[in-house]
């Protein structure tokens, strides 16, 4: 069961992705210029993207994904053109909506099965691979555990995830976040200690049998992430 602390996190991750960030969340994500800055986070994450379908299997044809919190789909994209029955649902209905449409548009056809919901949803069924890429910062560590728990339910292989590493820079940001009010800030990053993580996932009762695996932490400019692998023992 998602906890207290989750549902109303992501209320505000939808309102904040829905209404104030969509267009600079839909500009980040194309390829229309953007400030030096907001590049150095536009190439981080194409570098967390690569590297996250750099853990997936060779040969992808045919495995269900899950893209949880798709964003503008470019992941999810990417896992259909190289074969795979690719679900990627997100929680803000005009982000779901740019993704189907430019997913279409790079494909040619509507390969992705998308929709708006939250990632925990039972209803979308049973995968090979999920992914969440930096759709779960904004959640408390005890949050991200237990999302990984019930997402581990129905994953047969592996869990590939990311997390806001606890760095002194982070530290800063998020201490500065703070200052602001709070209708005009986005929701915190939550900066995670990995081995506090590792700790809390090795307590989950689901993730006995899972592994954590390959990590990987991408650092370029004002795009901090780290990316950790989960693989059924
Ligand atoms: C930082 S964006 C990343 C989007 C995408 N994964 C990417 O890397 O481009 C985080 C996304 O996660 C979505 N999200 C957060 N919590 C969610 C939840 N519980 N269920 C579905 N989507 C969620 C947000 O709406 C947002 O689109």
């Amino acid at each position: 069961m998602p906890t207290v602390t989750y549902l109303d996190r992501r209320g505000e991750i939808e309102t904040y992705f829905d209404r104030t960030a969509m267009d600079a969340w839909a500009k980040l994500t194309s390829n229309a210029p953007v400030s030096r800055i907001r590049r150095t986070v536009r190439e981080g994450r194409d570098q967390m993207r690569s590297t996250l379908l750099s853990w997936l299997p060779a040969d992808i044809s045919g495995r269900r994904i899950l893209d949880a919190g798709c964003g503008t789909g470019a992941l999810a994209t990417e896992a259909a053109r190289r074969g795979a029955q690719v679900v990627a649902v997100d929680i803000s209905p005009k982000l779901v909506e740019l993704a189907a449409r430019r997913s279409a548009e790079e494909l040619k056809r509507e390969a992705v099965d998308f929709r708006v919901g939250d990632m925990l949803d039972p209803a979308l069924g049973r995968f090979d691979h999920v992914i969440a890429m930096d759709s779960l910062i904004h959640y408390k560590a005890g949050d991200i555990a237990n999302a990984i728990e019930l997402l581990a339910e129905r994953t047969r292989a592996s869990i590939l995830f990311t997390f806001a590493p606890k760095t002194p820079a982070l530290a800063l940001m998020h201490a500065v976040g703070r200052a602001f009010p709070r209708a005009n800030r986005a929701p915190a990053i939550e900066p995670v200690s990995d081995s506090a993580l590792r700790r809390t996932l090795a307590n989950e009762v689901g993730l006995k049998v899972w592994r954590p695996d390959r990590t990987a932490r991408i650092a370029n400019g004002f795009y901090t992430s780290q990316a950790m692998e989960l693989s059924r023992a």
